[in-house]
């Protein structure tokens, strides 16, 4: 199975990240994006540093072996709490602890942490320090530009600042401020527009910092363009919803020749990486009490084949029939005699 082995994050890892994405990279996706990419660096969603301490740490911190690298992303911004949580997070296997401060939802707002945690660069600065003295592994933030009128670049070059003084090393910045009144966190996504120039001169004017960009950044040609200018990339909804790309990621960013039939984005390929995670999902059906229904990991697989014939029916498949089996690798198959019909049919 190609699976990553190495579980140690290295420089070469941070060319290329997954973003974190809460309800969707959850360790389902991240077991079916490593199935696509050996190499690319994986997020967990955010998890409060209170839901880290008080919760189902199993149900929310569990990871699978095979994961390799991944990043715990924490919200929060007690300096106690966010070491103690940071803390949990290295016991529970993960490899780094990423500071979200960029959420701008009104729940993560209220709670002072996220996208807000732009307007307090020294509070920042004093998680960041402590969680560092807390744990062995790396810690990094993910920010905005920045919040309502404050984005000036020199207010994001003041945050990066006191952020660096932490002793932090690396830095993602999406690469649009946040409205923190009057916009949804959706449309904060898309609103507020990119201004790619911002981070890019925060690489020139901090280069000792590991500078990654994130936004907007649709395709592995994007991916190589932004490659000149900073030292990593993060692309969301991108590999969300067009997993394919992520599939000829470890030859085209980390330039490792694929080595069988997985890790390219032909249809054989693409086929094999959804057997298997047919596979992958049967077996934690089988072992897991109370386990994960079929339909919240078979959900992942939607968007794996598109514009190939048999597409739609693939996708309608999965999701009218996923609720009501609990047989992943017969779901599986049927999603896949679509296309394999399909596609002689229009031969
Ligand atoms: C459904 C969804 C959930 C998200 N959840 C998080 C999150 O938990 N933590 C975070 O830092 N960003 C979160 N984001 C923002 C992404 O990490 C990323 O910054 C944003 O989507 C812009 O990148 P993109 O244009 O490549 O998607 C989320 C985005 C989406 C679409």
């Amino acid at each position: 199975m190609p699976i990553a082995t190495t579980t140690e994050i290295n420089r070469a890892h941070r060319r290329f990240a997954i973003a974190p994405m809460m309800e969707l990279t959850d360790r389902h996706y991240r077991y079916l994006a490593r199935l696509l990419t050996r190499h690319t660096l994986l997020y967990t969603e955010m998890l409060t540093c209170q839901a880290v301490i008080h919760g189902d740490r199993d149900y929310l911190l569990g990871k699978h072996d095979s994961e390799g690298p991944v990043v715990l992303q924490l919200g929060g911004s007690d300096t106690t709490d966010m070491a103690r949580a940071a803390v949990i997070g290295e016991q529970m296997g993960y490899q780094e602890i990423n500071m979200n401060v960029g959420c701008p939802s009104d729940r993560v707002k209220a709670g002072r942490f996220g996208a807000c945690l732009m307007a307090e660069p020294k509070l920042v600065r004093d998680v960041v320090a402590a969680m560092q003295d807390a744990v062995s592994i790396p810690v990094s933030v993910k920010c905005r530009l920045g919040i309502d009128r404050d984005d000036s670049y020199q207010a994001l070059a003041d945050f990066t600042e006191q952020v660096a003084l932490s002793g932090c090393r690396y830095l993602i910045v999406h690469a649009r401020k946040a409205w923190l009144d009057g916009l949804s966190p959706k449309q904060n996504r898309s609103i507020p527009p990119l201004r790619y120039e911002y981070v890019h001169r925060l690489k020139r004017e901090f280069p000792a910092l590991h500078i990654s960009i994130n936004g907007g950044i649709d395709s592995l040609d994007a991916v190589a363009e932004q490659l000149h200018h900073v030292d990593g990339v993060m692309v969301g909804r991108a590999a969300y919803y067009q997993p394919a790309m992520l599939a000829t990621s470890d030859q085209r960013v980390f330039g490792d020749l694929p080595d069988g039939l997985q890790h390219n984005a032909s249809f054989e390929s693409l086929s094999a990486v959804a057997r298997s995670y047919a596979r992958y999902m049967q077996s934690m059906l089988e072992s897991v009490d109370q386990g994960p229904r079929l339909n919240t990991m078979s959900r992942h697989l939607i968007a794996l084949f598109q514009e190939v014939p048999g597409a739609k029916q693939w996708r309608r498949h999965l999701s009218e029939q996923a609720s009501k089996s609990r047989d992943a690798i017969a779901l599986v198959e049927g999603a896949l005699d679509y296309l394999v019909h399909e596609t002689r049919r229009t031969a």
